[in-house]
């Protein structure tokens, strides 16, 4: 019983990126995007006196469960069809599964679950509408967006945007797919000047 309730917990939520990704590419690719994304993330909700140990782990492993989805869907650059997308967008629900049932954290599952939530109610899974996302989930959102248009375009364009193009495109959504009061503290954050730390910037 005792081995029963335990189980999966106290695993170090950095090595699940080796058990779970199909290749060294998949993991490469992962990793630096989940690594800038917990910077981020930890230091926007430090701003907004939310951090702990829940959203520093839930901002690292939000995209875990696209660790095994085929590689020809996740790096592909064309238009996902309809089926693909389906598959992409099934990586919230997993991604929660593995961090409650393997790390047993309910609280930080619960965040990866919602972190493609949008305020206009057109986000997935559930379709929360404002801040029927928690706040760490919002806050997730905003520095994934921004660290896939800086840095990793792998599913969308081959281009990466200036920081200030970013925040410009931040701006633009603020209100319809962010929260736009956390869109302006992000930015401030972005315009004092932020160094993302040497070894999380690895090439794709
Ligand atoms: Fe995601
Ligand atoms: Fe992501």
């Amino acid at each position: 019983m005792f081995e029963q309730s335990t189980q999966g917990l106290g695993r170090d939520p950095e090595t699940l990126f080796y058990e779970i990704a199909q290749d060294n590419e998949v993991i490469h690719i992962f990793k630096y995007h989940s690594l800038r994304v917990m910077f981020l993330s930890s230091m926007l909700a430090k701003r907004m006196d939310c951090y702990d140990e829940d959203l520093r782990i839930a901002s690292m492993l939000h995209d875990i469960g696209k660790m095994g989805i085929a590689k020809n869907i996740l790096l592909k650059t064309e238009e996902l069809s309809e089926l693909e997308f389906t598959i992409i967008q099934s990586h919230s629900h997993v991604g929660n599964v593995i961090v409650r049932k393997h790390l047993g954290l309910t609280r930080a599952a619960r965040f990866i679950r919602d972190h493609h939530e949008r305020w206009d109610g057109n986000g997935y899974p559930r379709r929360l509408l404002g801040d029927e996302a928690t706040i760490q989930e919002r806050i997730i959102a905003i520095c994934d967006a921004f660290d896939t248009m800086t840095i990793d375009r792998r599913n969308y364009q081959k281009e990466t945007l200036s920081y200030e193009d970013a925040v410009k495109e931040l701006q633009r959504c603020s209100w319809t797919q962010f929260d736009g009061n956390l869109v302006n503290v992000f930015i401030g954050m972005i315009e004092e000047g932020i160094k993302i730390p040497e070894y999380m910037l690895q090439e794709l």
